[in-house]
């Protein structure tokens, strides 16, 4: 199986022994507590999963700093996204032990422990410099960049004892799987070759199509259909809506054995490019040998151009950082002329009318009216799911 990021074999920060958790449980009653904000209860559930392989804890601020300049740690590690804990609480001391308490479970229970190693002063500059190489714009219209400005000026390095998965282990149970899970599933089905496809939507044809077609043109042994379970923006479709419509598709419409449907938990950057290669070296560390990276990977908007988050894997990922290799997927949509789904690039005869092309608002308001969009565009069973769902909100 292909190598994790980074190390020979996966680690992860979760604390596998029950009794060890317990002891660890027990003691946290007794340490100082940090309410974290969503995206490092986030960032722990990745570490405890070992999706952030051959990570052990938070980043320090060098190591974030470098991390969004340079993709590298100071170490040399390739690392494209800064992995932290920022806060605005400002008890905390170096060489503290704490325990880190989940904002989006009632009653704030433990999530893990952290081994405080550094607190550092984010200064405004260095602050607005991270998110201007993470997000590639300051623009606070843009979710991710609004999010990460807001998450407060200390940033907290060491390592984590993470002690559980937050909600995504209830309400997901049957989706939520770590990294070695997935691992361990790989080799139960004697994959060699997986693609992942990453996706944050429920899936419409040209999602299940560009799964196909990679499947078919890497001759790959199976595909991963990993659905991020986290936070998403206003109007984004919930996971559970969206894991109940694309496990009907793969019900329907895949051969038996040929798909595994799971998520992860965590929340939605929106930073295009440089999320994409994230995505890139947590599915490396899942056990996959490519990902599919197709129109506007991980954007949001305007902010970036339509293929930039394939570029980056050729113009800033150095080579040999990643074992990992990307499925590039031009633009997909259905051809009414072929009467089937197509990547625009392979039918340079047609002209925009030969498509079926519908933007998210059209979809949205069609299903938030009961009207399913037409069979090219979407499976009727994935249609009647988001149907469902859009009669029963406002
Ligand atoms: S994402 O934020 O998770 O990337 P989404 O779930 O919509 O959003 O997309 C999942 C994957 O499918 C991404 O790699 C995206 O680039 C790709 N994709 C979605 N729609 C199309 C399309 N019509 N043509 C080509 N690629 C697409």
């Amino acid at each position: 199986m292909i190598k994790p990021h980074g190390s020979e074999e996966l680690s992860h920060c979760f604390v596998s022994d029950e009794k060890d958790r317990d002891a660890l449980l027990k003691e946290a009653e007794t340490l100082p507590s940090l309410l974290l904000n969503s995206a490092a209860a986030a960032n722990a559930v990745m570490l405890g999963g070992g999706y952030f392989n051959p990570l052990q804890g938070f980043m320090d601020l060098e190591d974030a700093l470098s991390v969004a300049e340079h993709m590298k740690t100071r170490s040399g590690l390739f690392w494209p996204v800064p992995i932290v804990n920022l806060t605005d609480e400002d008890w905390i001391k170096s060489g503290q032990r704490i325990a880190l308490c989940d904002p989006n479970i009632e009653d704030n229970p433990v999530l893990a422990v952290m081994n405080v190693a550094d607190v550092e002063e984010v200064s405004l500059e260095h602050h607005r410099f991270m998110a201007e190489k993470i997000f590639g714009t300051l623009d606070e219209n843009h979710p991710g960049v609004a999010t990460f400005l807001g998450l407060g000026r200390k940033i907290l390095s060491g390592s984590l004892e993470v002690l559980n998965f937050s909600y995504f282990e209830k309400d997901f149970g049957d989706t939520f799987l770590t990294a070695s899970q997935i691992r361990s599933e790989i080799h139960r089905l004697g994959w060699s070759k997986v693609v992942a496809f990453q996706t944050r939507n429920p899936m419409h044809r040209a999602h299940e199509e560009l799964c196909r077609m990679a499947m078919q043109d890497l001759e790959a042994d199976g595909v991963l259909i990993h659905m991020l379970l986290g936070k998403l923006k206003e109007g984004d479709i919930p996971a559970s809506v969206r894991d109940a419509a694309i496990r009907k598709m793969v019900e329907v419409y895949f051969p038996p054995r040929t798909v595994m449907v799971a998520g992860y938990g965590f929340d939605m950057l929106y930073a295009g490019p440089r999320e994409a290669v994230l995505h890139a070296v947590f599915r490396q560390n899942s056990g996959c040998t490519h990902l599919i990276v197709g129109r506007d990977h991980a954007g949001v908007g305007d902010f970036y151009g339509g293929f930039d988050a394939q570029t980056i894997f050729d113009n800033e990922v150095p080579k040999g950082a990643l074992e990992i290799s990307i499925y590039a997927a031009d633009h997909t949509a259905y051809s009414k002329k072929l009467d089937r789904v197509v990547m625009m690039k392979d039918v340079p005869d047609h002209s925009p009318d030969d498509f079926v092309l519908l933007s998210g608002t059209a979809v949205r308001k069609m299903l938030g009216d009961g009207v399913a969009p037409p069979p090219e565009f979407s499976r009727p069973e994935v249609a009647k799911i988001l149907m469902d769902y859009y009669s029963n909100t406002d």
